[in-house]
């Protein structure tokens, strides 16, 4: 299943505290907490009691280039196309105040969506919402939204990895449509990164949004946004701060320019423990390789599949392994009393509308996912 060595997967899993405690198969909600954060965030902390401000100049703001340059690495886009900003609702929100309108006022997304990407259209009386419905509950058909996005589509918007199916969307085509259309493309890639590759550059897409708190074990406070380097020119943010600012220490009231690189789109002080947090949680899964990561991810998922269709569970996931994730969900009549009931077992999962949600990550054990199976059939109905 995985070219991982059980010894490299142990040495992984001493990283992370909470393994030894609890079977913790939520990564999709909050990645798990490593020393290797801990260690960035007690660094962060002696630096604060022993430089106080001067840590700004002499150390902070070289991290704050660290993570961009190193999200930018992950995500296969340039230091120049990444942003940091407090979360993707923030990020979106940039983003769609930026863009010249025109004639066009429509939006194309999807009910797989996290409903936040869909909200900042529908505050916005000007903007056609199209919500494009999924046949089987799971994903979507690029061919729908080929259908849907046309000379009057400002936006085609959607995720790269839905949230409550765990489906993964071929943004390559997705980019492709939009552009044909002269639309923008934009996917929030919050449940991708350190779970599927990605490589926005590769893609096409023109501007994507991510973060550290879930597959990337950073911690919240923070989205990543990356947008293509021929379009940040027309792009003029409605909203703006003293990190967008070509001078930013020049403290020049009288006069504003925007940078020419993505830090366009910044909106000031960005969560500097969280920047930590984030390095430290990259640090810890670099530590296998991304790839190897990815395919050891990919293995535990189709485990867990095998183990629940042998058990006759209802799954509500792709019929192709490429569609699928590391988000599995799990139909239950009663999905918050069975995730009570397993997080008294020490089993750490999650529910959603009708289901039970696991994910596994590249440090969880075939073990672990065997306890979550056999403890859900004593309780499946
Ligand atoms: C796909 C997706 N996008 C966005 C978010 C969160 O957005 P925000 O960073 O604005 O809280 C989540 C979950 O928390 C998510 O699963």
């Amino acid at each position: 299943m995985t070219a991982l060595a059980d010894t490299d997967v142990a040495r992984l899993r001493s990283r992370f505290p909470i393994l030894g405690r609890r079977n913790y198969l939520n990564s999709c909600s909050l990645g798990a907490l490593s020393h290797d954060a801990e260690a960035y965030l007690d660094d962060f902390r002696a630096r604060w009691h022993t430089m106080g401000a001067s840590a700004w100049y002499e150390h902070w703001m070289g991290r704050l280039d660290a993570l961009r340059t190193r999200a930018a690495a992950l995500h296969g886009a340039r230091p120049t196309e990444a942003a940091l900003l407090p979360s993707t609702s923030a990020a979106l929100s940039v983003v769609a105040e930026a863009v010249p309108r025109g004639e066009r006022n429509r939006v194309v997304c999807t009910e797989l969506d996290f409903p936040t990407l869909a909200y900042q259209w529908r505050v916005k009386p000007e903007i056609e919402l199209v919500v494009l419905r999924s046949p089987d509950g799971i994903g979507i058909d690029p061919a729908q939204f080929a259908d849907a996005v046309d000379e009057r589509t400002l936006f085609l918007a959607t995720s790269h990895v839905c949230f409550s199916t765990g489906y993964v969307q071929d943004i390559e085509a997705l980019a492709r449509i939009a552009r044909d259309a002269g639309a923008w493309s934009l996917v929030d890639g919050y449940q991708a990164a350190g779970q599927i590759p990605v490589d926005v550059g590769a893609s096409g897409v023109d501007i994507y949004t991510s973060g550290p708190l879930k597959w990337l074990c950073g911690g919240p406070g923070l989205a990543y946004l990356f947008v293509r380097e021929e379009r940040i020119p027309e792009l003029t943010p409605r909203f703006t701060s003293w990190f967008a600012a070509e001078n930013q220490f020049g403290f020049d009231i009288d006069r504003f320019r925007f940078r020419s690189d993505a830090r366009r789109f910044e909106l000031g002080t960005p969560a500097l423990p969280t920047v930590h947090t984030a390095l430290g949680g990259m640090d810890a899964l670099e530590s296998v390789g991304w790839d190897a990561a990815i395919d050891r991810r990919r293995g535990l998922t189709e485990h867990l599949v095998a183990r629940c269709r042998d058990e006759g569970f209802t799954l509500r996931t792709a019929d192709d392994p490429a569609r699928r994730s590391g988000i599995v969900m799990v139909a239950h009549a009663d999905p918050a009393e069975a995730v009570r009931r397993l997080d008294a077992m020490d089993i750490v999962v999650d529910h959603r509308p009708g289901h039970v949600r696991i994910s596994p990550h590249v440090y969880n054990t075939v073990d672990e996912v065997d306890e979550v199976v056999g403890a859900l059939a004593g309780m499946y109905t």
